[in-house]
């Protein structure tokens, strides 16, 4: 029986995780901000899965991880995984200047706040050679441009920590890292946006992470065909990039 902490569990990605996981049995503790998204999610997943799962009320703007980490060991005794999924982003606001206080949540929610949590479980994940890492960063992370600036940062720099991570914890004889470059997937981030190109389902998102769960993957890209259009724009010209509205 697997325990797993989800980060950002009550919605688009992070929400299909729970329910994927919780169909293979994993005992969950599920993280978002509001108590009343968590809580009829707990009880359909605990009826429908007949396995444990403990939630709690997290703001990534201000929380105290080490009282969150002893609390998932209160509810869970241990854990075998953590899924880092939370992030927000508004790319309608997030380019040029923008408002310093937005600057500190993008950083604080996309950042800060996921590497608080990972460096509170990291001597957990230390000794859990059976268990598993999981990052979710962006294709915005990849190439800087003037939609997303401050999102595509952090989420770069996220990126950089799970990199970190897995080289240490493989020092360590521990867990397995995966972080996902994620393209767009239909949720209530890109609800009423018109993506230039497909977006995935969220379940189709989660079906893939929960397989790759005890491969030493690293980083890929989901969908993977994303791996060739990022490919195509990291050799993009600058002179052709700088013309282009994305
Ligand atoms: N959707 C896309 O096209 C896309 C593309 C690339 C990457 N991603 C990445 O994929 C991940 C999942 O995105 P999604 O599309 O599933 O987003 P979503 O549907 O908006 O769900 C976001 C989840 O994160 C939680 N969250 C947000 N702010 C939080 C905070 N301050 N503290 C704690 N939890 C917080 C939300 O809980 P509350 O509702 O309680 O705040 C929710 O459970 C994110 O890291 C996102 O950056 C998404």
């Amino acid at each position: 029986m697997s325990r797993t902490v989800i980060v950002g569990a009550s919605a688009g990605v992070g929400r299909s995780i729970a329910e994927r996981l919780a169909e293979d049995r994993h005992e969950l503790f599920l993280i978002a901000t509001d108590i009343a998204d968590l809580t009829p999610q707990q009880k359909d997943l605990q009826l429908r899965f007949r396995t444990r799962v403990a939630v709690m009320a997290v703001d990534l703007r201000s929380f105290d991880a080490t009282a969150l980490r002893n609390e998932v060991f209160g509810q869970l005794g241990g854990i075998d995984n953590v899924v880092v999924v939370a992030g927000a982003s508004d790319p309608q606001v997030d380019s040029g200047p923008i408002d310093p206080g937005f600057v500190r949540d993008l950083i604080e929610v996309n950042f800060l706040g996921a590497v608080d949590i990972v460096n509170a479980f990291l001597p957990d994940l230390a000794t859990a050679p059976q268990g598993n890492l999981v990052g979710i960063g962006s294709v915005a992370g990849v190439r800087g441009r003037s939609n997303n600036m401050v999102y595509g940062a952090a989420k770069r720099g996220l990126e950089t920590y799970f990199e970190a991570c897995r080289h240490w914890l493989a020092r360590q004889g521990g867990a397995c890292v995966q972080f996902y470059r994620l393209g767009f997937v239909a949720t209530s981030m890109t609800f009423g946006q018109s993506t230039p190109l497909p977006a995935a389902s969220p379940e189709a998102i989660a079906e893939r992470i929960a397989k790759n769960l005890g491969k030493d993957i690293g980083m890929c890209y989901l969908p993977n065909w994303w791996a060739l259009v990022m490919t195509v724009l990291q050799f993009v010209p600058w002179f052709v990039f700088k013309r282009l509205n994305i």
